[in-house]
């Protein structure tokens, strides 16, 4: 990455993770950027703005009425300057703002007036994040262009636990370079990913699933349709919102995923399928809702075998696609992997250890292992989003070199 040069308005609102934004700042700065401050009142409660000052070494700017000390630092100018403006943290408060067009402070002002792309980091309490309120501001926003980053879920420092925390500086400061310096290498290129968990009815109101999220087969998305791709998505169950400009296929269960692959897998480049599909199906699906049986203290219901789907796919295999599966495994995690690699006929696994701490199923983070036929890669614990850019350098190199 390199930001030589490059001038980036970051605004720091009232939060406790405005102290994270002081290595966001660093982080930038060591890279090359120019970085411009502007906390809001609230914000210097939480760390001073010589904070900031001496981490930017700019002045920072804390409220419209402050006397310019530099021609840069008057709100229009910092509006103009900008190459990319970034809200982290931005609570809730500043998103309404933002929603409404409100410019009551030197931050709503300048973003307000700017005509660069806006990247917020939300972060807040879980039940600020999922107000309704909030989630129609953010969704305003995003219709006109607002670019959004996290928030991840976690511990809060309010001791709940949930939706609500600010990404990491780190995803912040990559976000920021896709924005200044696109990579767009996989132009022209169609990739399908599945995401979620199919589920599987028993009746009406009851069926089979697991504990995907979505996370992961969303994270390749964005990163993919960022990078260029043409992207299709068959999703199943996810709990988090479907992103934005790609196309999504709705399945239910790994039926459906079976009919959405075999109609959709001839004409994609690179296909990956991340997406947690139940191996078996209940072999009669009740139209009415299963009653308790008096007496009866042992229940058995009959499963049927579902369709491998990852090698119906490598079955039909075209030449020059690249395959890509997953394996979650909570036991002999290699071995497991490199026999679905051979079995699926892939041309790489990603082999994901789901009992270890910030890995697998409805976390933000992952750990893996890439295994291709000629070799492993471990990739240590990072963001989703960060080992989907991996994933994705690792098809495109397989990808040219099938060429
Ligand atoms: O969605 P998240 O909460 O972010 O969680 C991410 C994840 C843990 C779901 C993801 O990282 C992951 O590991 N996905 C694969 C889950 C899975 O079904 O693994 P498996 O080892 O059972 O299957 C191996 C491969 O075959 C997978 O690519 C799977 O999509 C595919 N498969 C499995 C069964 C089946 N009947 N048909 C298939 O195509």
């Amino acid at each position: 990455m390199n930001l030589t040069g490059r001038e980036i308005v970051l605004g720091v609102t009232g939060g406790i993770a405005a102290y994270k934004s002081a290595a966001l700042v660093s982080r930038l700065r060591h890279l090359g950027a120019n970085v411009h401050v502007i906390m809001t009142r609230n914000a210097t409660e939480f760390v001073s703005a010589l904070t900031f000052q001496t981490l930017s070494a700019n002045p920072v700017v804390t409220d419209t009425f402050q006397a310019p000390e530099y021609w840069n630092v008057e709100h229009v100018a910092l509006a103009k300057l900008a190459e990319v403006f970034v809200i982290a943290p931005a609570t809730a408060n500043i998103i309404a703002k933002m929603a409404c067009g409100i410019a009551d402070d030197m931050l709503s002002t300048t973003v307000l007036a700017t005509k660069a792309p806006v990247l917020l980091a939300p972060a807040m309490n879980t039940g600020m994040w999922t107000a309704a309120a909030t989630q129609e501001n953010i969704r305003k926003l995003k219709d006109r262009g607002i670019l959004t980053i996290g928030p991840g879920s976690g511990m809060l420092a309010c001791g709940d636990s949930g939706d609500g925390r600010m990404s990491e500086p780190e995803d912040i400061v990559k976000a920021v370079d896709g924005i200044l310096n696109p990579r767009k290498d996989l132009q022209g290129l169609r990739v399908l990913i599945t995401a979620g968990a199919t589920r599987e009815r028993l009746d009406p109101v009851r069926f089979l699933t697991n504990d995907s999220s979505g996370k992961m087969g969303f994270a390749l998305a964005e990163a993919a349709r960022d990078r260029g791709a043409e992207v299709t998505v068959i999703c199943g169950n996810v709990s988090v919102p479907v992103p934005d400009g790609v196309r999504t296929i709705r399945i239910e269960s790994a039926m459906d995923l079976y009919e959405a692959m075999m109609q959709n897998c001839g004409d994609q480049q690179i296909i990956i399928q991340a997406a947690a599909v139940a191996d078996y199906r209940f072999k009669e699906i009740r139209k009415e809702k299963m009653k308790k049986q008096a007496g009866e203290t042992c229940l058995t219901l009959e499963l049927v075998e579902n369709p491998d789907i990852a090698k119906a796919t490598g079955e039909r295999k075209l030449s020059g696609q690249i395959l890509i599966g997953f394996a979650a495994e909570t036991e002999h995690l290699l071995e497991n992997a490199e026999k679905k690699l051979a079995k699926k006929n892939l041309d790489m696994i990603v082999a994901n250890d789901v009992t270890r701490e910030g890995a697998g199923f409805n976390v933000d983070t992952n750990i893996a292992t890439l295994i291709t036929r000629e070799g492993q890669t471990e990739m240590p614990l990072q963001s989703k989003r960060s080992l989907a850019e991996a994933i994705l350098d690792k098809a495109l190199e397989l990808y040219s070199a099938e060429d």
